[in-house]
């Protein structure tokens, strides 16, 4: 960390140094990192294994202010997890998500304005910053009915707080005497004013459609009325009612924007380092779509190679690179055994980096996930697997596939020459550079 390398190559080392299961103590509690298949798939598909309680009642607060709390990612207790899992997956459904897509035409045709009156021009621009604008449009529209353009505004308070929220898990996971050092209690502040900016808006929002309802407004089902329902649901007072909505208020921003983000703009970058892979899935595109303006949700499943490119970027660059369960049972593991009481990490970022698993493994190389191409088992898993599985892949993937795609039959991008490849750990996997391009109008 300290030569600005990134945590996650440090466990890849070690991977292959100490084997599929090894230990790692952190103080007082054990750790153990596990990259074997069959122990993956018993674990991670079991509902008996939950969320490991030492990484995650971690986020329940950011040094001090309720951040998380109980919400959809960092709920351990199995049935406060199911009971909201529950009621929310209707916003996911297929038929659902089909709705979405003029939402995710409507704001991706913002960003290719917005390259419009770039393109041309000797001015560069860092794409990670407007496909971030995008995806935090998405979320805010189809999540909570709120449309705020940030491709029109400069310098979001509110997007800064997102960014802060996500640099501040770092630091309160992986320094557990951050807070104390006074060199950092500006930074501590920054962070915990962020928290209360996201909870703040998240109060204001509920509140608006809380007022709507009551007027007999007609409201979209979307997740912040299936957020209204989890709260019903559960029967409790209201202050905690409260409290619970606006945690998953928080979890949706933290899990559902960035993530997407990254992953377009590792793609953005892969595909400017790679002509021919530019090249073939340009061509998918121009095929699919033509002059034709807005994309359907037929088209997407048309969409083959650029679902490779997407799963390949995913696979080298997992956004969200793991995961942990707490081993409440003794139980062997690839042979040793386990005693009851410790957490067991899994890192697709892992994983999906091993020669043992992926075949020169360092190659962006999209044909991995060709139909005909053996499939990795339960070695690729960007996702996670199991009943925590990712609520959003399937949203995710719609969102970054019509990006993508308009991006492509649109502009030419090229990228900027000498500029890192490397990756910044902010809680999400983020490209270092930002990935900055040229972009020209389609010859
Ligand atoms: C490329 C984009 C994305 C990636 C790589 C990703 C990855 C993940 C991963 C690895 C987890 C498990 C986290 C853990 O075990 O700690 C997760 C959980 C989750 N994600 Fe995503 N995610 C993405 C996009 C989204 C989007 C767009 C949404 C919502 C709109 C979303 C909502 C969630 C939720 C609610 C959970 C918790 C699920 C549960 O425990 O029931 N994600 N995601």
């Amino acid at each position: 960390m300290n030569a600005d390398g990134i945590i996650h190559d440090l466990f890849v080392k070690w991977g292959e140094k100490y084997g599929p299961v090894y230990r790692m103590n952190s103080f007082h509690s054990v750790f153990i990192a596990v990259h074997c298949p069959e122990a993956t798939k018993t674990i991670l598909m079991s509902p008996k294994y939950l969320k490991d309680p030492l990484v995650y009642k971690r986020l329940f607060n950011l040094f001090g202010k309720r951040f998380m709390g109980n919400g959809l990612i960092t709920a351990t207790d199995h049935d406060v997890w199911y009971r909201q899992r529950r009621i929310m997956d209707p916003a996911f459904s297929s038929t659902y998500l089909r709705g979405l897509m003029g939402t995710f035409n409507e704001m991706s045709e913002r960003l290719m304005d917005h390259l419009g009156e770039i393109a041309g021009t000797k001015t560069p621009v860092i794409m990670h910053d407007l496909v971030n604008c995008v995806t935090l449009d998405v979320i805010c529209k189809v999540a909570f009915g709120v449309d705020l353009n940030f491709l029109k505004q400069n310098n979001s308070s509110f997007q800064h707080a997102v960014e802060l929220c996500l640099k501040g898990m770092v630091f309160d996971i992986r320094y557990p005497f951050f807070a104390l050092h006074p060199k950092n209690w500006k930074t501590v502040q920054q962070i915990k004013d962020a928290v209360e900016l996201l909870r703040k808006t998240g109060e204001k929002w509920i509140q608006n459609r809380k007022t709507a309802i009551e007027n007999g407004e007609n409201v979209p089902n979307d997740i912040l009325t299936q957020i209204l329902k989890t709260a019903e649901e559960e029967n409790v007072n209201s202050a905690k009612d409260q409290e619970q909505m606006l945690d998953n208020f928080v979890t949706f921003f933290i899990a559902g924007q960035e993530t997407t983000a990254n992953q377009l703009s590792f793609a953005i970058m892969e595909l400017g380092r790679h002509p021919e892979i530019y090249k073939r899935a340009k061509a998918e595109v121009d095929e699919i779509l033509g002059t034709k303006r807005d994309i359907s949700y037929d088209d997407l499943g048309k969409f083959t190679y650029l679902s490779q490119v997407l799963k390949e970027t995913l696979r080298l660059y997992p956004t969200a690179p793991g995961t942990s369960r707490w081993i409440h049972e003794d139980i062997v593991i690839n042979g040793l055994k386990i005693p009851a009481g410790c957490s067991v990490t899994f890192s697709s970022y892992v994983s999906q980096r091993m020669e043992t698993y992926f075949k020169d493994p360092m190659k962006f190389d999209p044909e991995r996930f060709d139909v005909n191409a053996p499939k990795p088992y339960y070695t690729y898993y960007p996702f996670a697997l199991g009943p925590r599985i990712c609520l959003g892949q399937v949203f995710s993937q719609m969102e970054a596939k019509v990006v993508l795609a308009k991006l492509l039959q649109r502009y030419e991008f090229s990228l900027v020459p000498g500029q890192s490849f490397d990756i910044k750990d902010t809680g999400t996997l983020r490209p270092k550079s930002g990935v900055i391009c040229h972009i020209k109008h389609c010859s």
